[in-house]
């Protein structure tokens, strides 16, 4: 028996999704525990893709069951869309398969309105978020203002809420955003249809969980986003609004830390990022535009091109350290097949200092140069490799030097999107 957390160690779309898929075999429960549909995780079974934006990436698998624990953020409309096209697939076949806890906060009209609105007035100064209505989400859940799953399904609660709440968001809308306000009329009538759909996945997070974890059941939590977008422990305020590191799983689900028996943090082999903050690493050359080519580096959720870089050691030892980790995946390694040369950034130059770990403060980061070793390329298509052991001598070298830089084991090199094109050295369930 085994619970297992995964997240990404770097700025979001590691391959979480996919590191989700392959291990869903071997539990019994998959848990989503923060963010909301700023994610976009990517399954590809076949031919067949899938992008996942809510619902945990475990679905694919009949009989598995997947729930949105109590810390996400959660916008109905999408949430249906997501139901509608599995079903359509022939996923989803029985609804009780997924459960949504019902103090998840529901993203509302007005807090998408603002998060683009204030991004756009932002201008220079934008976070490049996702759009979604993230952060004035989860803004209106600290501020305990926030509507909750289990109040949608209650009309006049619903309604209550609402109205409490609507008048300041049109007066911030209006006021200071220069946007239209919002009905009140409108907002009831959309979501109390929604409301009807819903109502049979309402349920408890954390006694499901827990139930399951008693019952000898493994459990697997699927972060969204990436430790460097936490919101504590990222590039602050170039962040998302949640938890994205392991600790976000206890209370994005109400279970204890006792109970968590690993924690696998998914690397790229390289680093992207989306939006806007600091990335030491960056490539501004040709070398950048070959890697988002290669890696098809275009957001799942937004589409926009993903900015590109190497791998940067300083940063993955921050995720080693906050979450714990005590297994690495390492993904896209076959983005990197055609170079002769591979960077790697193993510390920071600040000033005449070198830097080993990764500044909190911001106008430092900014002014650090990354200092790289170069490791030689494989120069070979290693995408039909099956095995670790047959994976060529200076692609094995590459994965050894990066457990030495980390002090973090890899347990699982992945080579392509599928699931045929993964090795798994150790499986943490077992
Ligand atoms: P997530 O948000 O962490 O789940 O990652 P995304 O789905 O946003 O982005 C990862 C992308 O890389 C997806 O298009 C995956 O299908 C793809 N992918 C995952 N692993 C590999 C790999 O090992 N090699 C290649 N070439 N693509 C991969
Ligand atoms: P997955 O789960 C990559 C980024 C946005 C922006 C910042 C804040 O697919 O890895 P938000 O809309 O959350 O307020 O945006 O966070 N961001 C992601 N980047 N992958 C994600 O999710 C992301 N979710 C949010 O681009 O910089
Ligand atoms: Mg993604």
């Amino acid at each position: 028996m085994a619970n297992v957390i995964i997240v990404g160690a770097q700025w979001g779309d590691e391959g979480k999704g996919k590191v989700v898929d392959i291990y869903t075999e071997h539990a019994q429960q998959v848990v989503r525990f923060q963010g909301g549909n700023n994610a976009g995780h990517t399954l590809v079974v076949g031919d067949e893709k899938t992008v996942l934006h809510l619902i945990p990436s475990g679905i694919l698998h009949e009989g598995k069951r997947c729930i949105i624990g109590n810390g996400v953020v959660l916008d109905p409309k999408i949430f249906l869309e997501e139901i509608d096209g599995l079903k359509k697939k022939g996923y989803l076949k029985d609804d009780g398969q997924l459960l949504v806890d019902g103090a998840v906060n529901l993203i509302m009209p007005y807090h998408r309105a603002i998060d683009i609105a204030r991004e756009h007035k932002a201008g220079g100064k934008k976070i490049g978020t996702t759009g979604r209505g993230i952060g004035p989400t989860y803004e209106d859940k600290v501020g305990r203002r926030g509507i909750r799953f289990a109040d949608l399904l209650k009309p006049e609660t619903f309604a209550r809420k609402l109205k409490d709440v609507l008048p300041e968001k049109n007066f911030y809308l209006e006021n200071f955003l220069g946007e239209k306000p919002l009905s009140e009329s409108a907002i009831l009538d959309e979501y109390l249809a929604y409301a009807e759909r819903l109502r049979g996945y309402l349920g408890n997070a954390s006694i499901e969980v827990n139930l399951a974890i008693k019952a000898g059941d493994n459990v697997l939590f699927e972060g969204a986003q990436g430790s460097l977008l936490d919101v504590d422990h990222g590039t602050y305020p170039y962040v998302t609004s949640s938890s994205t590191i392991a600790g976000g799983a206890c209370t994005g689900v109400g279970v204890g830390p006792g109970l968590i028996d690993a924690v696998i943090g998914i690397t790229k082999a390289y680093v992207t990022r989306v939006g806007e903050g600091p990335f030491p690493t960056e490539l501004h050359d040709e070398m950048g535009e070959q890697i988002r080519k290669t890696g098809s580096e275009f957001g799942a959720t937004t589409g926009r091109p993903r900015r590109t870089g190497w791998l940067d050691i300083v940063a993955l030892r921050e995720a080693v350290r906050t979450n714990g980790l005590t297994g690495l995946a390492l993904t896209k390694m076959d983005v990197l097949n055609e170079l002769d040369t591979i960077k790697v950034c193993t510390a920071y130059r600040y000033k005449d200092q070198l830097i080993e770990n990764f500044p909190a403060d911001l106008d430092i980061l900014r002014d650090c140069t990354p200092v790289y070793e170069e490791v030689p390329g494989w120069q070979q298509d290693i995408n039909y490799v099956k095995e670790y052991e047959q994976l060529p001598a200076k692609a094995i070298d590459y994965v050894e030097k990066i457990e030495s830089w980390t002090g973090c084991p890899v347990v699982l090199v992945s080579v392509g999107p599928r699931r045929d094109e993964t090795m798994v050295r150790k499986n943490p369930f077992a």
